[in-house]
């Protein structure tokens, strides 16, 4: 029986462990949707099943409270390939995981895979570093990135919506 296709936004971003940059990057893009009023379903997973069922990471917490975003009820999980035909949209934090979520996406999916990066001009190709081995500068800037990735994001989304190309 052929399954009915999703035309909903929906986007999912993927980062290893899902306890550092992808929730991040869903905090962030959870408040950018809402600012800009934009109807999208969000969520994120990790490629690697090391972390599922946790919490993010305190560090992740901590960074994205002090931007003013709340991030704790967010749950580590492992990306499926359901999520190719639940979600218009996966943005991979950064290249060896966009090459492994390349790797599992089923032939004829729905879902446009990008990097995160990618949407903001100037910065295609370019990585959201891990910071997990890092300080609270490296997640700083994890933010930095995610949010300014959010931004331009929810502008081209609400411009171009499930049609955006990344
Ligand atoms: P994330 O960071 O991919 O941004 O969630 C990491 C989290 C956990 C591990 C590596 C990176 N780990 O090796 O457990």
């Amino acid at each position: 029986m052929l399954s009915q296709k999703r035309s909903n936004l929906a986007v999912l971003f993927v980062c290893l462990g899902n306890i550092c940059r992808s929730p991040m990057a869903e905090g962030a893009f959870r408040s950018a949707a809402a600012q800009a009023d934009l109807d999208c379903e969000i969520d994120s997973a990790g490629t690697a099943s090391y972390h599922l069922g946790e919490a993010p990471d305190p560090r992740a917490i901590a960074t994205a409270k002090a931007n003013a975003v709340d991030i704790r009820e967010a749950k580590g999980r492992q990306l499926e390939s359901e999520d190719f035909e639940r979600f218009s949209h996966i943005f991979a934090l950064d290249t060896a995981n966009l090459a492994g979520i390349r790797a599992r996406q089923p032939k004829g999916a729905r879902a446009k895979v990008a990097l995160l990066l990618d949407a903001v001009p100037g910065r295609v190709g370019e990585p959201v570093a891990d910071p997990y081995y890092g300080g609270e500068d490296d997640f700083d800037a994890v933010w930095q990135d995610v949010a300014l990735a959010a931004q331009h994001l929810a502008e081209r989304l609400k411009e171009d919506g499930v049609s955006a190309q990344f």
